[in-house]
C-alpha cells in the first residue's frame, strides 16, 4: 500500500534518493552493530548468542535422546530375543525331561557322545556292520574308526548338505559341494542321497548292523535309513542318535523317525547313555 502511494506521488528521482538513503542507513547500522558501537545492537547480539546456545544445546539434547532411544531399542530387542530363546530352551528341556522321566530314567548322562561310545565299544556284536549316516567333514566317523581300528566303518552322505530345513540349520547347510573329507583307512564313504546309495550298498553287503550312528538331523532322512535297514536291525544292535532330544522341535525329527521305527518293527530299546541332544542304547 505504502509503496503504491510512493510510486504514484513521487517522481522517480525522489524514490531513488530515498532508497539510497535507506541503504546507507542500513549499512551504518550494520557496521555499528559489528563494531559494537551502538549499545542497542549489543543487546541484539547477546540475545542472538543466547538463542544460538539454546538452539545448540537443544540439538545436543535431541542427539543424546535419539542415541539413548537407539540404545534402549537395541537393549529391548536383545532382551526380547534372549527371553524367546530362554523360553525355547526351557520348553525343550521340560519336554525332554518328561520323556526321560518316562522312558529312560536309568540312562546315564554323559556330556560327550565319544565318551559314551568308549563305554560300549567292547560290547557291540563281533559281527555286523558299523554304519554312519551323516558324515560331513568326517569328525565323528574318524572317531568311530579309531574306536574300532580293525573293523570297516561305512559312511553315507550326499556331501551336498541337508535336503530340507531342520530346526537349527537351513536346507543346504553342511554342503561340501560333493567333495569328500579325508578319513581313516578303515572308513569307506558312499557319496549320494541315502535313498540311492543304501540299496546299492545293501545288495553288495549282506548281514546285520552291529552299530548304527544316525547323524542326519532330519525326519525324512532318518526315516529312509531306518526303513532300509529295518530287517538288519536286530536284538543287540547298538544305535546312536545324535539329535534325538534336547532342542526345540526335537519331537519332529530323528526322534519321530526312530519312535515310528520301534513301533513298526515291534522292537524295545534300552536307553543307556544320553547328553544334551544324543542318546545311545541297544535293541533289546
Ligand atoms: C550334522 S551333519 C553330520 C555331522 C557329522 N557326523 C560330523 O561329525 O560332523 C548332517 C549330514 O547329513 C547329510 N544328509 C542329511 N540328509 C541326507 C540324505 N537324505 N542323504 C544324504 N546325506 C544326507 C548332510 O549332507 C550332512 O552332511
Amino acid at each position: 500500500m505504502a509503496s503504491a502511494l510512493v510510486a504514484k506521488h513521487f517522481p522517480k528521482i525522489i524514490r531513488t534518493s530515498l532508497l539510497n538513503f535507506a541503504r546507507k542507513s542500513y549499512k551504518r547500522l550494520v557496521r555499528e552493530a559489528v563494531d559494537g558501537r551502538d549499545p542497542r545492537w549489543d543487546v541484539v547480539r547477546r540475545i542472538s548468542t543466547v538463542a544460538a546456545e539454546a538452539w545448540m544445546s537443544a540439538q545436543r539434547d535431541l542427539e543424546e535422546t535419539s542415541d539413548f532411544s537407539a540404545r534402549y531399542l537395541k537393549e529391548v530387542t536383545n532382551r526380547r530375543w534372549y527371553a524367546l530363546m530362554d523360553e525355547r530352551h526351557r520348553r525343550a528341556a521340560q519336554s525332554t525331561y518328561d520323556f526321560i522321566d518316562e522312558n529312560m530314567r536309568s540312562a546315564m548322562y554323559l556330556p560327550t557322545k565319544t565318551a559314551a561310545w568308549r563305554k560300549v565299544a567292547a560290547s557291540i556284536p563281533a559281527d555286523g556292520h558299523i554304519l554312519q549316516f551323516g558324515v560331513y567333514k568326517g569328525g565323528s566317523i574318524n572317531a568311530l574308526a579309531d574306536l574300532w581300528p580293525s573293523r570297516r566303518i561305512d559312511g553315507f552322505d550326499s556331501f551336498q548338505g541337508l535336503p530340507e530345513n531342520w530346526s537349527y540349520s537351513a536346507a543346504g547347510s553342511f554342503d561340501l559341494r560333493g567333495s569328500m573329507p579325508k578319513v581313516r583307512d578303515n572308513v569307506t564313504l558312499h557319496a549320494g542321497w541315502f535313498e540311492d546309495t543304501l540299496p546299492i550298498w545293501g545288495s553288495e553287503n549282506p548281514g546285520n548292523v552291529a552299530f548304527l550312528d544316525l547323524d542326519c538331523d532330519l525326519y525324512s532322512s532318518t526315516r529312509v535309513v531306518l526303513s532300509h535297514l529295518r530287517p538288519r536291525i536286530q536284538s543287540g544292535t547298538w544305535i546312536h542318535i545324535d539329535e534325538m532330544i534336547g532342542y526345540y522341535g526335537w519331537q519332529d525329527h530323528e526322534f519321530k523317525a526312530f519312535q515310528e521305527f520301534l513301533s513298526e518293527a515291534g522292537h524295545r530299546f534300552e536307553y543307556l547313555y544320553y547328553g544334551s541332544t544324543y542318546v545311545l542304547g541297544r535293541i533289546r
